[in-house]
C-alpha cells in the first residue's frame, strides 16, 4: 500500500493524465484534489483519445473509485456532459464508482461572466485565462459566499445565496463590465434542474478515502495546472487561483498530510506555457515551432498553441523544493528526436549576476537570461522503446543529467501518447 501524489511540475500539461491512467492499474482510489474544467488531461488506450476535465484520469479503470474532493470548483453542467460522453462509449460511471465532495464550490455562470469581462478589461495585460470561470468561483470561496455541492439538496439555500450574491455581481457585471446583468430566477432554476442527477454522487470523500487507507489500499491524488501556476508559489500574477503544489493534496481532499507517501512530479522533456506570463527558456525560432508541430502542443481545454522551450532545470529544482518529490516522470522524450543538439537551462543571469534559483520579486523571471548546457541530440524514433537501455544513448545522457541536476531519479520515462509506450526504471 501506497499513496501517491502525482503534479505537473512545470506550467501544466505535462502529461499528468497519461500518468495517472497508467498508475491507476495499481490503486483502488483516484482523487482530483484542486482546480476545475481549466485542465485538460488526456488519456490514450490502443490508439483510442479520451480528454478529461473534472472526473479522475483512473475512470479508465473498471475497478478503481473516482473522487472528486473539496478543493475542486465544479462546473454542474461540464461535469454532467463528460459523465454523458463517457456513458456512451459504455464506461460505468453510475454513482459508487464516482463520487463528489459537498464541500465542493460550484462554477456559476456569473463566474464565468465576470472571468470573460475581467479579461476583456486587461486588454494588452491579460492572464490568458482559460475563460472557465475558475477565478471567480474561487474569489467567491474565499469570500465566504459560494454555492457548493451539499446545497444541492437545499433549493432554498440555493436560492437564498444566489440572490444574495446576484445583488453584488450584478453591480459589476452591468456598471463596471458593461455585460448582461443575470436573473436570480433563471440562474436558480437551471442549476436545480440539474440537481436530481448530481445529487446521487454526493459523498463523503474524506470517508471513503479513509476507509481505503484503513483497508490497506492504495490511493492516487491527481493534480491539476503544474507547480509554477501555483497561487503562491507561481509566476504571480500570471497564475491560476488554486494551490497546484503537492501539500494541497491533503488539505483538497480533507485527509492529513502524513498519509501521502509518494510524490510524483511530471515534467515534459522541454517546457511549455499556455497563456501570458514569462517562460525563460522560450524558443520564438524554428526550434519552438518544431516542438510544437511534434509535440501536438495545442491545448486540450481551449485549443490554443503553446508556447514552447528548452527544458528549464531551475524550474525543475524549484518544483522538487516545494513538493518534496521522491520521483518524476518524464514525458514526451520521443519529441526532442532530430534535434542536432539540445539545451538544458541550469542557471539564470539576473542584473548581472548569476542566479540558480528563481528570483521572487514581480516580473523578475521575464527579465531573466538562460544560461544553457549543451547536449548532443539523437536521431532515432525511440517511440517503441521498451526499456531504459533500448533508448540511444544520446537520450541517456539526457535524462542523467537532468537527474544530476535536479537531485532527484527519473523513475518513468514517457516515449509516445499511449499508455504502454511508457518506461518504467
Ligand atoms: P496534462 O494536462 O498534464 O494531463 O497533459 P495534456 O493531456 O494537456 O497534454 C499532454 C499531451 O501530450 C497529450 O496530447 C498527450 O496525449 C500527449 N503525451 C503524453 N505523453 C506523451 C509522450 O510521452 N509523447 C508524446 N509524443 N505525447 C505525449
Ligand atoms: P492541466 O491540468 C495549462 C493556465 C491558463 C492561464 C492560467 C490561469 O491540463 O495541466 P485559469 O483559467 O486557471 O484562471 O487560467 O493558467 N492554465 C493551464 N495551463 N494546463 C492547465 O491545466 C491549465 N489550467 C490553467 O492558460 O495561463
Ligand atoms: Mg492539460
Amino acid at each position: 500500500m501506497s499513496n501517491t501524489v502525482i503534479i505537473g511540475a512545470q506550467w501544466g500539461d505535462e502529461g499528468k493524465g497519461k500518468i495517472v491512467d497508467m498508475l491507476s492499474a495499481q490503486s483502488q482510489v483516484i482523487v482530483r484534489f484542486h482546480g476545475g474544467n481549466n485542465a485538460g488531461h488526456t488519456i490514450k488506450v490502443k490508439g483510442e483519445e479520451t480528454i478529461l476535465h473534472l472526473i479522475p484520469s483512473g475512470i479508465l479503470h473498471d475497478k478503481v473509485l473516482c473522487l472528486i474532493g473539496s478543493g475542486v470548483v465544479l462546473d454542474p453542467g461540464v461535469f454532467l456532459e463528460e459523465l454523458d460522453s463517457l456513458a456512451a462509449r459504455g464506461i460505468d460511471v453510475s454513482p459508487g464508482r464516482l463520487g463528489l465532495s459537498k464541500k465542493t464550490h460550484l462554477i456559476m455562470p456569473y463566474h464565468k461572466s465576470l472571468d470573460s469581462a475581467r479579461e476583456l478589461k486587461r486588454a494588452g495585460n491579460k492572464i490568458g485565462t482559460t475563460g472557465r470561470g475558475i477565478g471567480p468561483c474561487y474569489e467567491d470561496k474565499a469570500a465566504r459566499v459560494g454555492l457548493r455541492a451539499g446545497d444541492l439538496t437545499n433549493p432554498d439555500l440555493v436560492r437564498e445565496k444566489v440572490r444574495r450574491v446576484l445583488l453584488e455581481k450584478n453591480v459589476l457585471l452591468r456598471d463596471l463590465y458593461k455585460f448582461d446583468p443575470l436573473d436570480v430566477e433563471a440562474v436558480c432554476e437551471e442549476l436545480l434542474q440539474l440537481a436530481p442527477r448530481l445529487v446521487p454522487y454526493l459523498t463523503n470523500v474524506e470517508f471513503c478515502i479513509e476507509e481505503a487507507v484503513r483497508k490497506g489500499e492504495s490511493v492516487l491524488f491527481e493534480g491539476a495546472q503544474g507547480v509554477h501556476l501555483d497561487i503562491d508559489h507561481g509566476t504571480y500574477p500570471f497564475v491560476t487561483s488554486s494551490n497546484t503544489v503537492a501539500g494541497n493534496a491533503a488539505t483538497g481532499s480533507g485527509i492529513a498530510p502524513s498519509l501521502l507517501d509518494r510524490i510524483v512530479g511530471i515534467a515534459k522533456a522541454y517546457s511549455t506555457r499556455v497563456g501570458s506570463g514569462p517562460l525563460p527558456t522560450e524558443l520564438l525560432d524554428d526550434t519552438g515551432s518544431y516542438l510544437r508541430a511534434k509535440g501536438c502542443e495545442f491545448g486540450a481545454t481551449t485549443g490554443r498553441p503553446r508556447r514552447c522551450g528548452w527544458l528549464d532545470a531551475v524550474v525543475l529544482r524549484e518544483s522538487v523544493r516545494l513538493n518534496g518529490l521522491t520521483d518524476i516522470a518524464l514525458t514526451k522524450l520521443d519529441v526532442l528526436q532530430n534535434l542536432p543538439a539540445l539545451q538544458i537551462c541550469v542557471a539564470y543571469e539576473y542584473e548581472g549576476r548569476r542566479i540558480d534559483r528563481l528570483p521572487q520579486e514581480e516580473g523578475a523571471l521575464g527579465k531573466v537570461v538562460p544560461i544553457y548546457e549543451e547536449l548532443p541530440g539523437f536521431e532515432e524514433d525511440i517511440s517503441a522503446c521498451a526499456s531504459f537501455d533500448e533508448l540511444p544513448k544520446e537520450a541517456r545522457i539526457y535524462v542523467r543529467r537532468i537527474e544530476e541536476l535536479i537531485g532527484v531519479k527519473i523513475s518513468i520515462i514517457s516515449v509516445g501518447s499511449d499508455r504502454r509506450q511508457t518506461i518504467v526504471r
